[in-house]
């Protein structure tokens, strides 16, 4: 196939080195974005009078159908073109003769690869940002439902004190919320439109780069031509949150995990969603969310791969840039089948009341709640933490637990215990008392979900505002 750039060769590309070069397979992807752009510059070109209006019809005409030929499957794409930009353009020119050949004018590959890639990203951070809102909502529906559960909260994978499971479940709600602000903090700096930097330098010809940006519905447009078609900060950018959304999900996956083992017990899986063993005829394994956990470490290797690649590269455009595309594409595919198959699955997660609440009770979840009874009385809260030491330890040595041991008992070990001590110890007014804002009492949890509700309601985001009035 003959080469755009064929002009000042003299020998032919070896076969192994357009294989090697070529990034086809990987930017085909962007072929819809890289047609939109170009329709964009072509009108551009036509109304500067850069080219003749009637070339410029000529033009966009051939991209339409090169579109229509893409969609409809019958466009041969060649390896030998290197990538998705060069087999647009060279189609163009087959298809229009030497008028084609001047769509590239005041144009570069190296802007036009940074303005397909931005457009791409726009549109897949804006489908991602509409998932995240929608595992937002099962998980608020689930918080919801099982509202009069009380599970054991944890620290160090230790029981600590009891919390509702909806309050646990909201965690989740609330990092959710800072993906979503942090991808849309993202596509502000995707939203900046490079084209009009050329090969890097900027062009002689008279360009109008604000009438492009706004036939694309870019908000800025990029300062330097230099940084234009040198930065890679909004992929990596990209990568970077998307990161951080795949931990939290690795992190909500592992959770449920340990909660479906026999350990806990604390959830029952849908069987649609989870897998049996070849040859343990008993299981049934929570796949789907191990692969959600795997994948994060996926994303996280990108992170690092586009951060090695970028690190050493002077300016401007240095084809290692090219490598940037597996891992923006693979990204964006495993952050949204993961959401998807989370929205999925998630409302069919059964949540065990009885066997979380078991293990709410019978130990020493509310020794805290001791303490603080205590403090309300006076005591200093170090000398009140050590006479509730006291206590747990006597209960271990006397194989009792809060639950079992008597309130004459309980006086015995201050002055400052009076019989009303059994009504602070239960899980219920343990769970209750937490009153303090952002706390897991059952009315505090209750207004949160109605917020979250209203403001979906109202088209807000679930955010609160920064300072808050009682
Ligand atoms: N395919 C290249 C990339 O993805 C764009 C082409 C720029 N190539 C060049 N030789 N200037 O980055």
């Amino acid at each position: 196939m003959e080469k755009p750039w064929g002009g000042r060769f003299s020998e032919k590309t070896e076969g192994a080195v357009e294989g090697f070069t070529s990034s086809l397979s990987a930017d085909i992807r962007l072929w819809k974005y890289d047609i939109q752009g170009s329709i964009a510059h072509v009108k551009m070109l036509g109304r500067q009078k850069i080219i003749s209006r009637k070339d410029a019809e000529t033009i966009i005409k051939g991209l339409e159908e090169i579109r229509a030929e893409i969609q409809a499957g019958k466009f041969e794409f060649h390896d030998s073109l290197e990538d998705v930009h060069m087999n647009i353009e060279h189609a163009l020119i087959e298809k229009t003769g030497p008028v084609g050949g001047k769509l590239h004018t005041a144009r570069s590959r190296n802007d036009q690869v940074a303005l397909d890639l931005r457009l791409y990203l726009r549109d897949e951070i804006s489908a991602i940002l509409r998932l995240i809102a929608g595992l937002q909502k099962v998980i608020v529906e689930s918080a919801e439902k099982y509202i009069d559960i009380i599970m054991p909260g944890y620290t160090h994978l230790q029981r600590a004190q009891p919390v509702l499971l909806a309050h646990h479940l909201l965690a989740y709600h609330e990092m959710l919320e800072r993906d979503r602000e942090r991808f849309e903090d993202c596509l502000r700096r995707v939203n900046v439109m490079p084209l009009g930097s050329a090969a890097l330098a900027g062009t002689s010809l008279p360009v109008d780069r604000e009438y492009v940006a706004g036939l694309l519905k870019f908000p800025a447009i990029s300062e330097n031509s230099i940084d234009a078609v040198s930065d890679r900060d909004f992929a990596i950018e990209f990568i970077s949150v998307s990161g951080i959304l795949m931990m939290h999900l690795s992190r909500l996956s592992e959770e449920i995990i340990l909660w479906n083992s026999d350990e806990f017990g604390f959830v029952e899986l849908p069987d649609a969603f989870t897998t049996g063993s070849s040859i343990m005829p008993q299981k049934k394994n929570p796949d789907v969310l191990e692969l959600i956990r795997g994948r994060s470490g996926r994303v996280c290797g990108h992170l690092m791969a586009m951060l090695t690649v970028m690190k050493g590269l002077p300016l401007a455009y240095n084809r290692d840039m090219q490598e940037d595309k597996e891992p923006v594409f693979d990204t964006v595919d495993t952050l949204k089948s993961c959401l998807d198959i989370l929205i999925m699955m998630f409302p069919r997660i059964r949540f065990k009341k009885t066997q979380m609440e078991r293990a709410a009770r019978g130990g020493f979840l509310t020794a805290t709640d001791i303490a603080e009874y205590l403090v309300r009385k006076g005591m200093p809260f170090r000398d009140a933490h050590a006479v509730t030491g006291r206590i747990v330890k006597y209960c271990l040595d006397n194989n009792k637990t809060l639950d079992t041991i008597e309130p004459d008992e309980l006086k015995g070990f201050s002055g400052l215990i009076d019989s009303d001590i059994t009504e602070y110890i239960t899980v219920e007014n343990s769970v209750n008392a937490k009153k303090s804002f952002g706390g897991t009492a059952s009315q505090l949890v209750r207004a949160r979900i109605r917020d979250i509700k209203n403001r979906r309601k109202q088209g807000l985001k679930g955010e609160k505002p920064a300072v808050r009035k009682k």
